[in-house]
This record gives C-alpha cells, structure tokens and sequence, in this order.
C-alpha cells in the first residue's frame, strides 16, 4: 500500500515540541493520531507539541493520561474540534478499552491522539497518522511519521 515516510531526528525534547507543533499545523479534523515507541520515547513529550500546536491547551497542560487514560481538551482548538489524549499503556483488554468511552470521542469529527497505538486496533474509518519515536542514544529520538491513504469505506 502506497504510503508517505517522513523521518526527523531530534536531539532535545524542545525540538520534538516544535516537531510536534508543525505537525499540528497540517493536522484536519477528524484524524486518528496513533503515536507508538516503548517508555521514554517522547511520545507525551511530542503531543504536548501537537496538542498545543492545535491550539486546544497550553503545553503544561498537556500531560502523560497513564493513569486517567483518557484527557479531552474542550479549548478552542482551530478547527473547534474537540482533542483526545488517550494513553492505552495500562489498557490490558478489550473490556478496558471499552471502558474508555472512545466510541463517544469518535462520535464527531476531533482530532484523537493515541499513546500505546499498538497495543489495540481502534475500530474508525478516520484517517490515521502513524508516528513512531524510538531512543537513539542520549536525547537523540528518531520520530517516523507515516501518513497511508484515508481509508476507504467498501
Ligand atoms: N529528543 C527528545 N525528544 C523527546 N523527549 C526527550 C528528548 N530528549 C530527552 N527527552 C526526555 O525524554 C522523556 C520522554 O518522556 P515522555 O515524553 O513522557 O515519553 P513517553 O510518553 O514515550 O513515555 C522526557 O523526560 C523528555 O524530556
Ligand atoms: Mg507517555
């Protein structure tokens, strides 16, 4: 399947917030933003970019949801679409997931973003951003972003 592979380097957190915030820019309602790479990546680190970026918090606003799993954002975002920040680290079954009420947050186009992406396939026909960070030693992350095509509904 035909796909669009960006890979960016960054060497501090401040870089992957600034990262974050220009992916923000070309982000459209609604979207699935699936953010995935083990502890410490930098995934929390990249949607405070992100969300910030959206205009929906301020940075210091947005924090890791491990324990409250969910964190929605009713800030005037620019599109005024509502922001998720999901974190599915401590999510270990179906019956969990359920638990999180996400059907709700997809109920109307917002922009959803998904800590712990690969641990279950969330059910939406919504475009997905893939965004994988991995430690490169030191603060160095690599961050690929992996933009398929929309879905297609058969
Ligand atoms: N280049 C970098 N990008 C992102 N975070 C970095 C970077 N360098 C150092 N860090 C630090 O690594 C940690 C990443 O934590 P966090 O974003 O919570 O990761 P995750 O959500 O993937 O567990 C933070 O303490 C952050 O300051
Ligand atoms: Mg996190």
């Amino acid at each position: 399947m035909p796909s669009d592979r960006t890979e960016f380097v960054t060497q501090t957190a401040d870089e992957t917030i600034a990262l974050g915030r220009e992916l923000a820019a070309t982000m459209q309602a609604p979207l699935l933003v699936l953010v995935s790479g083990e502890l410490g990546s930098g995934k929390t680190t990249l949607a405070k970019g992100i969300i910030s970026g959206l205009g929906a918090a301020r940075e210091e606003e947005v924090t890791s949801p491990t324990f409250t799993l969910v964190h929605v954002f009713h800030g005037v975002s620019k599109s005024h679409a509502k922001v998720y920040h999901v974190d599915l680290y401590r999510v270990t079954d179906f019956h969990d997931l359920e638990t999180l009420g996400l059907e709700d947050a997809l109920s109307e186009p917002g922009v959803l973003l998904v800590e712990w992406s690969e641990r279950f396939h969330l059910r939406s026909d919504w475009p997905r951003l893939a965004i994988h960070l991995e430690h490169r030693g030191g603060d160095s992350r690599r961050i690929m972003i992996d933009k398929p095509e929309p879905q297609s509904q058969a």
